[in-house]
């Protein structure tokens, strides 16, 4: 197989800076494509909680030029991603990362400089490999934030020797953020003028650095099937549909995968006790210890959890409109999230409302969110559109059956119940809204106490499937050697 240098850029990384799935994927993926051979390095902001003491510093200062603004100097340190001789780099720039959030302030307003930041880390990404004498065949950008070193490649770059064998990829992790900002940042991207126009980095009179990703990556790709259909729709491209499908064939959808070093019931370091599909007796005794440390009653009564953004991508506002009618039922709900500010009010009310039967907590708390994906029955995840979405896998692999909303790669990934067989791995419904989900919940929540066996055995059946990035990482593989073909045979 022929080694590649790929460099992923991205706005964060597990474990070292997380506000979802995106670092779920940038911690992962790189591990298993070096383990196919090819040497990746990851590149990222040092944010002000990445402890610098356990870095290596790099040498020498990096100089980024930021058109108008002029060069800029920044540190670079070093590391590497656990479990892996993965290289990642961060780029130190204590006026634009040293803040204790990555995009926003804690009213949930983007940063006013959120443009320059980005613009900053897509460039340092280029002079990066410069620096380092690292030349590589794949450039590959996750999302908006770094969607601007696709740009890079082929103005600024395009002549130059360094990466003259060099070819982009873009994934689209979620196309509701697209890096929209004032007309006024072409003069910090410094590609010229000209590239702003409707057919590449303007939209609506302003610079939309996602499009200019779309436009200028060599291939593009999807964080599932589902959804590499869904946003050359108006319902889910967000005003760049159109762009998409002049793009559409070089977009690939490639399902994520879950790291099993991180997420496996049999061996996560968060969890007090351990099971597998033979044995379920640990994830009994983890419920007990769930309800205990949510400080709900220790019953035996189908536990339902929910760990997300709480925005409305999530449904969020379905399920607060909901939630009276769904404790009506015997059940206990857990709630771990952090979102739209008035998610935090709202489910504190409804904490005191029913005690016995509603716990949440309001933060970010990863070794918690494993607990709660161990000791629960069921995890809703009602989301109104997902590009892919982690937790209806990790919880299928935890045993815990996935209620969703059939959208993206919920679609994709949860296989229905059908109680005639009891084929399935999960409950889906399709229209969003109060009804159908408290229909649905209705409908597991019988399930679970009415037809066991049938509950049993698609624990069983989700906990044996296969969500290895193994499959996925192979799949990027493919990606890479075609958009190397077409940047070669100049059909870019
Ligand atoms: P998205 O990236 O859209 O938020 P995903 O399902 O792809 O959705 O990934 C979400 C990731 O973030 C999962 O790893 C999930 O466990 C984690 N997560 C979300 N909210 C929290 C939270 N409040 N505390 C801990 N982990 C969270
Ligand atoms: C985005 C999407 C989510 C996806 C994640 C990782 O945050 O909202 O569906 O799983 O990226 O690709």
């Amino acid at each position: 197989m022929e080694k590649l240098n790929i460099l992923f850029a991205a706005s964060e990384c597990h474990p070292f800076a997380k506000t979802g799935g995106l670092a779920d994927v940038l911690g992962a993926l790189p591990k298993y494509l070096r383990e196919l051979g090819h040497d990746v390095r990851v590149v990222m902001p040092r944010y002000y909680g990445i402890d610098r003491t356990k870095l290596q510093k790099l040498p020498a200062p990096l100089g980024v030029p930021m058109g108008i603004i002029g060069e800029m100097w920044c540190g670079v340190y070093e590391g590497r991603l656990p479990d892996s001789d993965v290289p990642i780099y961060f780029v130190d720039y204590e006026l634009f990362y040293g803040r204790e959030s990555l995009y926003s302030d804690e009213s949930g307003i983007g940063f006013i400089d959120n443009d320059n930041r980005f613009v900053f880390l897509s460039r340092a990404a280029m002079q990066l490999c410069k620096a380092l004498n690292f030349r590589p065949h794949i450039l590959h950008t996750h999302d908006w934030h770094t969607s601007a070193a696709n740009l890079f490649l082929t103005t600024i770059y395009a002549n130059d020797e360094h990466f003259a064998r060099c070819a982009s990829v873009l994934t689209i992790h979620n196309m509701q953020y697209q890096g929209e900002f004032y007309s006024g940042l072409m003069n910090v991207l410094d590609v010229g003028w000209e590239h702003f126009n409707f057919r590449e980095v303007e939209m609506d009179d302003r610079v939309n650095l996602l499009k200019a990703g779309i436009t200028h990556a060599t291939m593009i790709s999807a964080v599932s099937p589902r959804y590499s259909q869904e946003i050359l729709t108006p319902e889910f491209g967000y005003g760049l549909e159109a762009t998409m499908r002049t793009r559409a064939n070089d977009l690939w959808g490639i399902l994520n995968g879950v790291d099993t070093l991180e997420w496996n019931p049999k061996t996560d370091r968060h969890l007090s006790a351990h099971y597998d599909a033979d044995d379920l007796s640990g994830k009994a005794k983890l419920k007990r210890a769930l309800q205990k440390e949510m400080g709900l009653p220790r019953r035996d009564v189908p536990l339902i959890a929910v760990v997300s953004r709480l925005v409305r991508q999530k449904g969020v506002d379905v399920i607060a409109e909901s939630i009276h009618d769904l404790l009506k039922m015997d059940i206990q709900i857990v709630l771990l999230g952090s979102g739209e500010v008035w998610t935090h009010f709202y489910f504190g009310d409804i904490m005191r409302l029913y005690p016995k039967r509603f716990a949440c907590r309001i933060g970010f708390d990863a070794p918690l969110s494993h607990r709660i994906e161990a000791g629960a029955d069921l995890f809703l995840m009602p989301s109104r559109f997902e590009p892919c979405g982690l937790n209806q896998m990790y919880s299928q692999l935890y045993g815990t059956l996935p209620i969703v909303h059939g959208a993206g790669g919920l679609e994709d990934s949860v296989q229905s119940y059908d109680e005639k067989t009891g084929e399935g791995t999960g409950f889906k419904f399709y229209g969003l809204n109060a009804k159908n989900l408290v229909n649905t919940v209705g409908w597991a929540v019988h399930t679970w106490y009415n037809r066991k066996d049938h509950f049993q055995a698609m624990q069983k059946r989700a906990m044996n499937l296969d969500y290895g990035w193994e499959r996925s990482a192979k799949t990027y593989d493919l990606l890479y050697k075609e958009a190397l073909r077409r940047a070669k045979k100049g059909l870019f």
